[in-house]
């Protein structure tokens, strides 16, 4: 089990570089295997989750090779079926495998899924998900370790609409439904910077897709596509991550790559609560100038609302803001798991059911811990902490890194999931660590 032991009190300063986003590159990599030519996709980071994925592709019958760093190319032109034995091997380590769905179904006429891992945050169902797959035809069958599926009549374009704007179920209609027949629409969908950059990757295959206003996504099923070449967006997750460790440790951090558009709800966020940026072509200064932090009352939510994926380091830099901070967390029911470490580093951060914030959400009168209110300032203390989970795990690296102190933190190896190079760019921000595999 690898573990960090970090020396704290120290700002955190330079300049991390990030590549593409987690949460579309590992999408794109699946919207491959509808093309019937290669593939390129530019700024892959070098992180477990594309791994995973690689894997999966690879068993399918996927060739991935990589020319120059970020650099990878997937040519599906021998797609074949995998063996269940080979697949559940994956089990539990991604929830990527769901997307593989629609087009396995298009290339081989039937697909077979791992149960599927990801954070603990919450019950993390994939109702919706199995409920489009139905509505294009396809036929589910849970077996003991996984899920099968086929489509003996083929896939159909269908009317759609989701409960929630869930991400992953939008993806999954996008690509199923770009080789379905006939028109597809999709109301209630989600429409976060990613998925609009999975639709630019599909329009370049030959996809046919609108996007109305009100979450209406109308797709005209095509009869092929071809390969695509697209530099990913970049990891905006990875971006708010670093400039919250920046607050939280009086630091001062470029991020090369982050671009102002898809971050503006976060930079409002960030200047409210006292922290400044500056924005340039090739990225975003952000640091604290000094003086007090202010407390903030947020709530996540779906784009263009505050991220869900922000609120876990955000956390760590409120601590140090001078009075009382509400976050109410409205996608996830929980993901305020990872608070008790913070307080036994001397935190004070409550967590409540009720909905602390402008709008009841779906889980507000129901067993879930999902509201904390953040007293601060509060000195931080080492402490010896195990990572639950990915942003909770860069929250407690944070937190330990703005600790007095040394502090042990173990199960580091999550972060890997989601941060490329993290111990680089710790070392690159001046951080005093030693790394134990
Ligand atoms: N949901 C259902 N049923 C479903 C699907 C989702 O009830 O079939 C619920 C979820 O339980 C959750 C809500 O809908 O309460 C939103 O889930 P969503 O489907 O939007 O999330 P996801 O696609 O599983 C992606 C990111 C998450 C990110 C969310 C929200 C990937 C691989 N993961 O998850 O990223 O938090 O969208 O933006 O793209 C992370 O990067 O740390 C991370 C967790």
């Amino acid at each position: 089990m690898s573990q960090i032991t970090v020396t704290g009190g120290k700002p955190l300063v330079g300049r991390v570089d990030i590549k593409g986003a987690k949460n579309l590159v590992t999408k794109a990599m699946v919207a491959a295997l509808l093309g019937h030519s290669a593939s390129v996709l530019k700024d892959v980071p070098k992180i477990s989750d594309v791994e995973v994925v690689s894997r999966l592709l690879q068993l399918h019958g996927v060739l991935i090779t990589h020319d120059e760093d970020g650099v990878m190319h997937l040519d599906p032109s021998n797609v074949e079926s995998a063996r269940m034995v080979d697949i559940d091997a994956h089990a539990g380590s991604s929830r990527i495998p769901i997307l593989f769905c629609g087009p396995l179904l298009h290339r081989l006429g039937e697909a077979f899924i791992p149960d599927l891992g990801g954070c603990h945050i919450g019950d993390r169902p994939i109702d919706f998900h199995l409920e489009v797959l139905r509505n294009f035809g396809a036929v589910i069958e849970k077996l003991p370790n996984g899920t099968r599926l086929s489509a003996p009549e083929g896939l159909k374009g269908a009317k759609v609409s989701l409960p929630y704007p869930s991400v992953g179920a939008t993806e999954q209609v996008l690509l199923t439904s770009v080789l379905a027949e006939g028109i597809t629409e999709l109301s209630g969908a989600a429409i976060e910077p990613e998925i609009m950059d999975l639709i630019a990757i599909l329009q370049k295959m030959g996809a046919v897709i609108s996007v109305d206003t009100d979450r209406v996504i109308r797709v005209e099923g095509v009869e092929r596509l071809e390969g695509y070449t697209h530099r990913a967006l970049f990891d905006r997750n990875e971006a708010a991550s670093w400039a919250a460790a920046a607050l939280a440790t009086q630091g001062d951090i470029f991020v090369g790559g982050a671009r102002q558009p898809e971050m503006m709800t976060f930079l409002n966020v960030f200047r409210k609560v006292g922290g400044a940026f500056e924005i340039e072509d090739d990225g975003i200064r952000f640091y604290h100038p000094g003086g007090e932090l202010n407390p903030v009352v947020i709530e996540t939510d779906v784009h263009p609302g505050f991220m869900t994926d922000w609120q876990q380091p955000l956390v760590v830099a409120l601590t140090q803001a001078k009075g009382l901070s509400i976050v109410h967390e409205t996608v996830y029911e929980n993901r305020f798991g990872f608070t008790d470490a913070l307080n036994d580093m001397g935190a004070q951060i409550q967590i409540y059911r009720e909905c602390l914030g402008g709008t009841p959400c779906r889980f507000g009168q129901r067993n879930f811990y999902h509201s904390a209110v953040i007293s601060g300032p509060t000195a931080l203390k080492a402490a010896d902490i195990r990572v639950p989970d990915l942003r909770g795990g860069f929250s407690h690296m944070v937190a330990a890194l703005a600790a007095e102190g040394t502090s042990n933190v173990s199960n580091v190896q999550l972060i890997s999931r989601g941060y490329e190079h993290f111990l680089d760019k710790l070392a690159a921000l001046g951080a005093d660590f030693s790394y134990t595999e």
